[in-house]
């Protein structure tokens, strides 16, 4: 099938690329000359476990190619997703302008009847506006092909997006329209094997879906951040706690995991922009509202823990291990380090800070700050430190020399995150450890 693809971000890359994967033919528009360039020279601007493979071996087969040409690319697709960002505005809803601009490019130049996806995700009630922008972009041309639009969000994962879309747990598809859906099944049927994966339903009813789904796990993650601070006071273990909930399989093994709050582009992004939607309807989601609150008070946690082994911070040098918002990515979109670093700097504290991926990233976000020094080996983070603290849960971070960590540090003191280590092991290891809902060592 012929698809486009605009937006060439994170969503539509993925998109694109997987779609060509299973033969499709995909042209991707976008508007960042930069990035169409990077694109079409076969670099891949984002950090994602095989996707520059994947867009590279498409393009050497014909099957993906990247353009700055909306005609070129409007004119291809019979198919037309837009993966556009949508960016929270100052009150936390969801900012349209770049999804209604793809809508306005498609009606400018669509050359005959279409199905258009909407991928992005947006409030209730955008794939009516998408509809209605296209057809008066459309009137306004004096023709009128039949444009059908389907709310289609993606569930995928950073880090784990290429699997995520190649292995959906659901394919949600919100229209009404049957030539339209009978379209996206042919399109979806290699990724739907052995077992139906498809949802259809009305597309306010896929939009809130995409909301939901992020809403849920951010709800269970906070609920567990708050948990784990009432297990810290009663002397319980969270990750105990957290193995007996989650054998009842109606609660389900997964997103219990306290930490340092959850980031990331999706879900303080989407929690906002429910909160919003409820707003606009008189709604006050109170739930989520604590969802919210609860996360804003986790991301300050380690430094309250630090605060509570060492006293005053000023003057103190802190090594951080881990800035991403999570592993196998090099985002800093919402990561907890960053309000880490903002409450360690602003209490007179030095930090020096080490991770295997998203060192560049962070260094580009964090120059202008003093204070602050990214360094290329762990270890050599922790020279002169008061401290070590771990905020995103790296795999090699799980089974560090602990050796280093002692002689390295100048006080042998570990605040963790993530929970990667038992306490019982870093005392016999000579060093002072503490986790999130978790017994502490001893000393
Ligand atoms: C999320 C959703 O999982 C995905 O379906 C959606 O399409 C986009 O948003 P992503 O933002 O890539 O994906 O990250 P995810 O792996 O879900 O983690 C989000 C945050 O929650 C991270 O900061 C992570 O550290 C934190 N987290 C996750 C916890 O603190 N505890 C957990 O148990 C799980």
């Amino acid at each position: 099938m012929k698809v486009t693809v605009i937006g060439s971000g994170y969503v539509g890359l993925v998109t694109g690329a997987c779609l060509a994967q299973t033969g499709n033919h995909v042209v991707c528009l976008d508007v960042d000359a930069a990035k169409v360039a990077q694109l079409q020279a076969g670099h891949v601007p984002i950090h994602e476990p095989g996707l520059e493979a994947m867009v590279r071996a498409n393009a050497a087969a014909g099957r993906l190619r990247f353009t700055l040409d909306a005609a070129d690319a409007i004119g291809h697709g019979r198919i037309l997703f837009i993966g556009v960002g949508t960016p929270p505005g100052e009150d936390g809803s969801a900012d349209l302008q770049h999804v209604l601009a793809a809508a306005r490019t498609i009606a400018q130049y669509l050359i005959g009847p279409a199905v258009v996806v909407n991928k992005s995700t947006v409030p209730v009630g955008t794939a009516d506006r998408v509809k209605a922008v296209i057809e008066a972009g459309l009137a306004e041309r004096q023709i009128d092909y039949p444009v059908a639009v389907v709310s289609n969000p993606e569930f995928l994962k950073e880090g784990a997006a290429v699997d995520d879309f190649l292995r959906p747990d659901r394919i949600v598809l919100g229209s009404e329209d049957e030539s339209a859906l009978q379209l996206m099944r042919t399109l979806y049927a290699p990724f739907n094997r052995n077992r139906e994966r498809i949802q259809v339903m009305d597309a306010r009813s896929a939009e809130l879906t995409k909301y939901a789904a992020n809403a849920m796990l951010a709800t269970r993650i906070s609920f567990m951040n708050e948990l784990a601070a009432l297990a810290e006071q009663v002397g319980a273990d969270i990750e105990q706690v957290r193995r007996g909930m989650g054998s009842d399989e109606r609660i389900g093994t997964h997103f219990l995991y306290a930490g340092a709050g959850y980031g990331g582009s999706c879900f303080p992004k989407d929690v906002r922009a429910l909160l919003h939607t409820g707003r606009e309807h008189g709604l006050q989601l109170g739930v989520l509202e604590a969802v919210q609150a609860a996360n804003a008070r986790q991301k300050r946690v380690l430094v309250q823990k630090l605060e509570r082994r060492l006293g005053p911070l000023a003057g103190r040098t802190i090594a951080l291990w881990g800035l991403a918002f999570k592993p196998n990515t090099d985002d800093l979109r919402e990561a907890p380090s960053l309000v880490v670093i903002e409450e360690l700097l602003e209490r007179g504290a030095s930090v020096v800070a080490y991770d295997p991926v998203a060192a560049t990233a962070a260094r580009a976000q964090l120059h202008d700050k003093a204070g602050i020094t990214i360094v290329d080996d762990a270890y050599a983070a922790l020279d002169g430190a008061d401290a070590l603290v771990i905020i995103t849960e790296w795999r090699e971070f799980r089974t560090p020399d602990f050796e280093q960590i002692r002689s390295r540090l100048r006080q042998p003191l570990i605040i963790d995150g993530r929970n990667l280590y038992e306490a019982d092991e870093m005392a016999a290891q000579g060093l002072v450890y503490e986790g999130v809902g978790r017994p502490s060592t001893r000393s």
